[in-house]
């Protein structure tokens, strides 16, 4: 197991986000291992209707993930300016395939692409991001059948760490339907790694600073680099970081990756904190091999007994 009582030298934890997703693709290579020996190998398909080249990279890394822990990848690709009809009639074929388990079509979709037409048109037995409504419902009703991958992936990081979620106060920055609400959910639920009394801010909220101030949990989802830095935080507060901002730098690449905290002010005032990348990064990618057997298992029957 993940060894998570590192601290660097100013008495923040650093959550490896790393380490946690390298223990849950274990995990998820011992179930491809036990369909596998069911005569069901699980398959993942992707796609992409963007050229955005952070999407193009956040697939091919999706598709790389499969293949490390033996899911098969399927990948299909449309062109930005096609029709929507284009987009439906793929996740037609897709829903009836046998050896596709779970059916991922990656977010932003072009303007003239109806972001919900889409996510309901996916079956909900395949919808591994747990965007679609049938999905959402069960999530807010505590009875979850795919738990959206960032969201969940913040719950293992907190669950590995030991953090005290259970009477804390939790605040969640940013109200998104991919991160933010259904973090919010899972944080208020009752059961195990949730029991929190929970505050969702957003663009509208007056005094984010107060609300922050007595947080014992930030989980920060705005979308903008550096939003949050260290003099708005509790001393001690486990601080997760879910952006992932491209900033111009003078790198190789012309940018770097910052997160929407500011790391080092806030490490130091954080009790915890997940550095960009290496945090949540990691797990979101590691919940979807997760959500992906976890498909397989309900769609063949297979008891996959997955924690
Ligand atoms: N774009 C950014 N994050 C996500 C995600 O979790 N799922 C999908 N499908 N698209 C995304």
């Amino acid at each position: 197991m993940t060894e998570t009582t590192g601290e660097d030298a100013d008495g923040t934890r650093i959550i490896d986000g790393e380490a946690v997703a390298a223990d849950v693709r274990d995990e998820v290579a011992a179930r491809v291992e036990t369909l596998e020996a069911e005569g069901v190998t699980p398959g993942l398909a992707t796609v992409l209707m963007s050229d955005d080249p952070a999407s193009e990279t956040y697939v091919s890394m999706k598709q790389r993930d499969c293949e490390e822990v033996g899911i098969e990848s399927v990948h299909v690709e449309i062109d930005a300016d096609a029709p929507a009809e284009e987009l439906y009639g793929t996740i037609d074929d897709l829903n009836e395939r046998e050896d596709v388990h779970g059916v991922l079509v990656q977010l932003p979709l072009p303007d003239h692409v109806d972001k919900r037409r889409v996510l309901r048109r996916i079956v909900p037995e395949k919808d591994v991001d747990g965007f679609h409504p049938e999905n959402v419902g069960r999530l807010v009703a505590g009875d979850a059948r795919f738990k959206p991958c960032t969201p969940h992936g913040v719950q293992k990081l907190l669950a590995a760490y030991d953090v005290e979620t259970e009477g804390a106060d939790a605040v969640v920055v940013g109200r998104s339907d991919i991160v933010g609400k259904p973090m919010a959910n899972l944080l208020v639920q009752k059961g195990p790694v949730g029991n929190a009394t929970t505050t969702v801010c957003h663009s509208r909220t007056e005094d984010l600073e107060e609300t922050l101030s007595t947080a014992d949990i930030v989980i920060a989802a705005v979308g903008v680099p550096e939003f949050i830095d260290g003099s708005m935080l509790k001393e001690g507060a486990t601080v997760i970081d879910v952006g992932i901002n491209r900033v111009d730098a003078d790198t190789e690449k012309g940018y770097e990756l910052v997160g929407d905290v500011e790391y080092e002010s806030a490490k130091g005032v954080a009790g915890a904190i997940t550095p960009v990348p290496g945090g949540v990064g990691p797990m979101t990618r590691a919940m979807l091999l997760y959500n992906t057997v976890k498909a397989a298992g309900l769609q063949r029957g297979v008891d996959l007994d997955l924690s």
